[in-house]
């Protein structure tokens, strides 16, 4: 089924109800690869633990993630989906590359900035060395491809440094991997704040609209979306909030911002707000419906988790003994 073909692979925490930015940015652009490229995409429970979870919830949410991927129509028979914890070498090569990581890289990367900020009573060695850990998933399998959003780029970059550097040592080991970040909707902003990034961890719900929130939250929560004090339906200086409503409306609807200008000429923010509420509930109606499907059958959920371990620890194994035996390891048979 994936013999010869190259290699896409991503991920996504289960650290929170996934939003509008994670389908946006990411799990809505990953169906289109899975007929040219063999596509992992991958449930990153261990990048989760980084920050404190509640183990039920953890469990909860990783059974949730799995589901919404299929929902948004990850076909497991044509993409390789499972859970990084189902595969040991995640850890392992991430010990290992941790070892070819400089201190002063990690210390620059803005989201460790950002997230010791946040949860200043838990900078953890993990957070800090969470793109190591990155930098395996995606070099475990010898990735051509990386899709993700604007905020992953700083880690993406790492990634590819980090290979080139162990391959320069070793001689060629690892693929180099590439970004594919969407041009649109790369970085879907938060609908309180419109110069920050919709993040799933925000506290302010009225922030974020999660893939999952029923019609009547969705279409509340745009209404309610932080605008200028204008009435003018297009992008420009200090139009971050409305702009930011227009990508959504885009994504959803498929039109551009021109065709958008265009259909809102004359028209307030208030017509222009319950359209993109109407536009996107109606959009996640039908993927939603597939999730609570999907979610009553958890023996299937787990059949699928199995099956994509399997597939995801042969892949696996074959780079890792190659890295065994370039960096030195002794292995038994
Ligand atoms: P995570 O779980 O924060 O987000 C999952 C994906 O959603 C994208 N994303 C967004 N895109 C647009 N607008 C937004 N507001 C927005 N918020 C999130 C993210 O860019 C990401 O693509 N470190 C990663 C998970 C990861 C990974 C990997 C990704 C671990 N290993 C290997 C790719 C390859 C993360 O925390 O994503």
């Amino acid at each position: 089924m994936f013999k010869d073909k190259k290699v896409v692979f991503s991920g996504v925490q289960p650290s929170g109800s996934l939003t509008i930015g994670n389908y946006l940015g990411a799990i809505k652009n990953f169906n289109a690869f899975s007929e040219e490229y063999h596509c992992l995409y991958c449930v990153v429970n261990e990048h989760a633990i980084t920050v404190r979870q509640n183990p039920a919830e953890l469990r909860k949410r990783t059974y949730e993630t799995l589901a919404l991927y299929m929902a948004c129509g990850l076909d497991p028979e044509k993409n390789t989906l499972f859970v990084q914890s189902h595969v040991p070498a995640h850890a392992e090569l991430g010990w290992i590359l941790d070892c070819y990581t400089m201190f002063g890289e990690l210390s620059r990367m803005t989201q460790f900035k950002d997230k010791s900020a946040k949860n200043a009573d838990n900078i953890n060695a993990g957070l800090f060395t969470y793109p190591t850990l990155m930098a395996a998933d995606i070099l475990l399998y010898q990735t051509e491809m990386v899709p993700v959003g604007v905020d992953q780029k700083q880690h993406l970059e790492l990634a590819r440094d980090i290979a080139e550097r162990f391959n320069g040592i070793y001689g060629d080991t690892f693929v180099v991997p590439e970004g594919y970040i969407p041009p649109a909707t790369a970085k879907i902003m938060s609908l309180a704040e419109p110069t920050k990034k919709m993040s799933k961890s925000d506290e302010n719900e009225n922030a974020v609209v999660r893939i999952l929130d029923p019609r009547d939250a969705i279409i509340r929560k745009f209404k309610r979306a932080v605008t200028d004090s204008g009435n003018e339906i297009r992008r420009g200086e200090g139009k971050d909030g409305i702009e930011n409503l227009m990508s959504i409306y885009g994504a959803f609807s498929g039109k551009t911002m021109e065709e958008i200008e265009t259909e809102f000429a004359g028209m307030g923010y208030g017509d222009f707000k319950l359209a993109v509420g109407e536009t996107c509930a109606d959009a996640l109606a039908p993927v939603q419906a597939e999730f609570d499907r999907l979610m009553k059958d958890k023996a299937y959920l787990e059949t699928v988790m199995k099956n994509g371990a399997d597939q995801a620890n042969y892949m696996a194994s074959r780079t890792m003994s190659k890295v065994r035996r370039k960096i030195g390891f002794v292995e038994i048979k």
